[in-house]
């Protein structure tokens, strides 16, 4: 998870030269970057670089980057008259570059699978309402209950979007889609059944007929169940769950993905061991098992041990067959 980006010396070098944004939107730097990342880490797949807020920055909403800070949205949907006037726009056609960059990717890497991903409708739209980051969505969940009705608009256009969009991803050669719902860990269970599972059955059950799916989220404990109504064929979990407690709430023909605490790469080669043991101990060789991050690998986590992990995932799930 975000396998390309500033914990790497050559990605820093790139961003002195363009802005993160410039990079998404040239397919051929996007791909470069995806390229260089899997054969440095040499990862069994590829997630193309690109961004989930690009979507609502096509939505008319000036997406910054502020440095040391995050991104920045200078026109939100604060009030329910903008969700109303949001513009209808063509996913496929705005972001086709990251469809471009897509097909460069798959055809460099011949063989490896290219992931295509978008947020899940719920974190994309606490970006929009919040304006840039936050810890409690307070203003999100304000939304949420003062303004149902216009909530639950912005989520529809947000879920139309996106299977527009993902669809495209899928043309242009992505082999897997996922779905990054970040911050949905934030809702009661009752609150996530209400505002959020009806977008994210409807999401899935569109994209069923494409590739396989991925529907991660961060602090999900309390939601796995009512994610597991959805149609997606893996579900991504952090590592505040156990893999073996997770399945048995999804059930044994439910993926998982996970879980490593992305704060193990910070420290030494042991302790990262022994906390691979553990995930894969737990994850019992189970074949719908897909070892990953728990969340996204932090600035200054240092390159030779993210291949380290790379290396001993290879080598202790063969061991176990
Ligand atoms: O994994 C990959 O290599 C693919 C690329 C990828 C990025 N963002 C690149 C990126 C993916 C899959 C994402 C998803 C994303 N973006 C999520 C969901 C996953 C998660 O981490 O929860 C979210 C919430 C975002 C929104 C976002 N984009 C934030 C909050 C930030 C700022 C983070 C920070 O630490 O500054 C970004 C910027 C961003 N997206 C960077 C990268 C490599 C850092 C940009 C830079 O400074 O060069």
């Amino acid at each position: 998870m975000r396998q390309a980006g500033r914990y790497q010396k050559e990605y820093r070098d790139l961003r002195e030269k363009v802005s993160f944004l410039e990079l998404c939107r040239t397919p051929e730097l996007a791909s470069q970057v995806t390229v260089f990342a899997v054969r440095q880490l040499k990862v069994d797949a590829a997630i193309i670089f690109a961004d989930i807020l690009l979507i609502l920055d096509v939505l008319g909403m000036q997406l910054r980057f502020q440095e040391n800070h995050g991104p920045v949205f200078d026109n939100p949907v604060q009030t329910a008259d903008a969700v109303g006037n949001l513009p209808s726009k063509d996913m496929a056609e705005e972001l086709a570059y990251v469809g471009k960059a897509i097909a460069m990717t798959v055809d460099e890497l011949k063989g490896v699978p290219v992931i295509g991903f978008a947020g899940a409708p719920f974190t994309v739209a606490s970006y929009a309402i919040e304006a840039g980051p936050s810890k409690n969505f307070t203003r999100t969940k304000r939304f949420m209950y003062e303004h149902p009705e216009a909530f639950k608009q912005l989520m529809e256009i947000l879920t139309d979007a996106t299977i527009d969009y993902l669809k495209m991803q899928v043309k242009y050669g992505a082999s897997c889609l996922q779905l990054f719902d970040s911050w949905v860990g934030c809702l009661s269970p009752r609150d996530y059944e209400i505002f959020v599972l009806p977008h994210m059955q409807n999401l899935f059950s569109a994209l069923k007929e494409t590739v396989p799916t991925i529907y991660f989220g961060t602090g999900t404990q309390g939601l796995l169940e009512s994610m597991a109504r959805t149609e997606a064929g893996t579900i991504g979990v952090d590592w505040r769950v156990d893999l073996d407690r997770a399945w048995k709430v999804l059930g044994p023909d439910r993926g998982i993905q996970g879980n490593l605490d992305p704060v193990i790469l910070l420290s030494d080669r042991p302790t990262i061991k022994a906390n691979v043991e553990e995930i894969l101990k737990k994850a019992d060789g189970r074949p719908g098992h897909i070892f990953n991050l728990g969340h996204g690998i932090l600035p200054g986590t240092p390159v030779d041990n993210a291949k380290y992990l790379v290396e001993l995932v290879h080598e202790l799930s063969e061991n176990q067959g």
